[in-house]
């Protein structure tokens, strides 16, 4: 379909993980299937597990059966990837390892070498991939974490820009890989109609929820450690702010994007301990009722440790200071176990500058553009009109402009953001991938809020399973007059 991509050797590490059994291999089949792979790209799935390796390759295909939608199994395709698939033991940490993975990528051929592995293990990979005189053809994929705060993320960032150059180097926010996510771009560049509106002359405050029904999925051991605040704010909610908030690029090459996205982070206002508490909530799930399913509290699930006061929620208000943004709060939110999986940012317009309708109608007036991310992907733009009829007068009432994407192209499947992702590192574009300089402001801002935290101790609000978070994080916007929109 227009895109030729070159053969190419993928080595998938920590291949038997939750990520790779999940997500990865069935992007990988998905782009197999729509013909995005090259007869001749080979797939190298690697792991510390040893025994019979059609074992091994049995469990990732039944894994696809399981993941891919029953529709879009094709056998033909399965049995084709089936053949590009090979199961590699290998211990990521031994130098020896090494020389049986070069023994299978044929020189002459780019290596995509994904790391699903912790990321104390990255600094090891890059080492010996150098050592068994693979980097030079390599391109190297980190996934999320890189680290715990900026310390630690400039460890393992320096460990891997030893032996490649930043621009073999593609870190995944695996929301960039999202069509809504990517529409930011084409909305906001595309429409002179909102780029002249998009300011603190014209916009009142901005929204961005990410809200999940899940809870951390037999994650403890990392959750535990992490939180909402490194698990989704640092990365997913911070990116979805700089799409909003950034200035126009110049034009479309990663770096052009790249540098207007650290602009917005630089400008973001530190939130100090002073203004900590009026500025940022943090919650944990209790137990309570999903849709309809009873299920237990953050400190009950499976492995769980009692004492925890890790964050499953956070609410906070971000701040921009610069010549747009000045004056324009970003609420930001996001949890688990909440009462809807719910991407969405609402951009709320200011009101007119004048009135001449009936005063009591005034609280009515407001325009919003509300851009959907997950589920039912669209944008929907509410607008004032007229009521209809003759007894109405001029009565004023809200409705939307919409846009459903998935109504719109019904005819289109619309891809899982690690498909998008891994056509992006095949093809060697890197505008969908984060550069280092991002996570660093990133990682500065979260943590200076979490010394705050550690500072003042940091306050734990419990909400039940299945609401919309502590009722703090309510009052958290409504203190400057204004509600989350849409909450049920
Ligand atoms: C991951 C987080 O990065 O994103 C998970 O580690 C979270 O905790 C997931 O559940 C959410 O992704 P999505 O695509 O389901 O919104």
């Amino acid at each position: 379909p227009g895109i030729t991509v070159e053969p190419i050797t993928f080595a998938l590490f920590g291949a038997l993980g939750d990520l790779a059994l999940r997500k990865l291999f069935p992007a990988l089949y998905q782009l197999d299937r729509a013909g995005l792979l090259h007869a001749d790209t080979q797939i190298l799935a690697l792991s510390r597990e040893s025994g019979e390796p059609a074992t091994h390759k049995a469990r990732i295909e039944q894994a696809l059966r399981t993941r891919v939608p029953k529709g879009e199994l094709d056998e033909q395709a399965l049995s084709r990837f089936s053949a590009r698939l090979q199961y590699l033991a290998m211990d990521f940490r031994r130098a020896d390892d090494y020389m049986a993975l070069r023994d299978c990528v044929p020189a002459e051929q780019p290596l995509i070498a994904y790391f699903a592995t912790p990321a104390a293990v990255y600094g090891d990979i890059c080492r010996f991939l150098a050592t068994a005189g693979l980097a030079e053809q390599a391109r190297v994929v980190l996934e999320k974490p890189i680290g715990h705060d900026l310390a630690s993320s400039r460890v393992i960032n320096d460990a891997v820009a030893e032996h490649f150059p930043e621009s073999r180097i593609y870190r995944i926010d695996h929301y960039l890989g999202k069509e809504t996510v990517q529409n930011l771009i084409a909305l906001r560049f595309a429409n002179s109609l909102f780029e002249t509106q998009w300011d603190q002359h014209h916009i009142s405050h901005v929204e961005i929820t990410v809200a999940e029904t899940v809870g951390i999925e037999g994650r403890w051991g990392y959750f535990d450690q992490a939180g909402q605040l490194r698990d989704m704010v640092q990365n997913h909610l911070l990116q979805l702010l700089c799409l909003i908030a950034m200035d126009p690029p110049s034009n479309l090459t990663a770096d052009s994007i790249r540098d207007e996205k650290v602009k917005v982070l630089k400008a973001l206002a530190p939130i100090t301990a002073e203004s900590l508490h009026q500025r940022v909530v943090r919650g944990q799930y209790a137990a309570g009722n999903v849709a309809g399913v009873s299920v237990p509290g953050y400190l009950d699930e499976e492995n769980s440790n009692a004492e925890s006061s890790t964050e499953t929620f956070v609410a906070l208000r971000a701040d921009i200071c610069n010549w747009r943004w000045s004056g324009v709060p970003f609420y930001l939110r996001t949890g688990k176990r909440m009462a809807q999986k719910l991407s969405q940012i609402v951009i709320h317009f200011k009101e007119p500058p004048f009135y001449i309708f009936a005063p009591e109608q005034r609280a009515l007036i407001s325009n919003r553009l509300i851009i959907r991310l997950q589920p039912d992907e669209g944008i929907s733009l509410q607008v004032m009109t007229k009521e209809q009829g003759l007894d109405k007068g001029m009565h004023l009432r809200s409705g939307p402009l919409q846009l459903n994407f998935s109504e719109t192209y019904k005819s289109t499947r619309i891809p899982d953001a690690y498909e998008r992702l891994l056509l992006e590192v095949m093809q060697g574009n890197q505008n969908l991938f984060v550069r280092r300089d991002e996570i660093e402001h990133a990682w500065q801002w979260c943590d200076q809020l979490i010394e705050g935290w550690n500072r003042l101790g940091a306050e734990l609000k419990l909400y039940p399973a299945g609401s919309w978070g502590p009722v703090a994080s309510i009052a958290l916007i409504t203190r400057d007059g204004r509600a989350w929109y849409g909450d049920l």
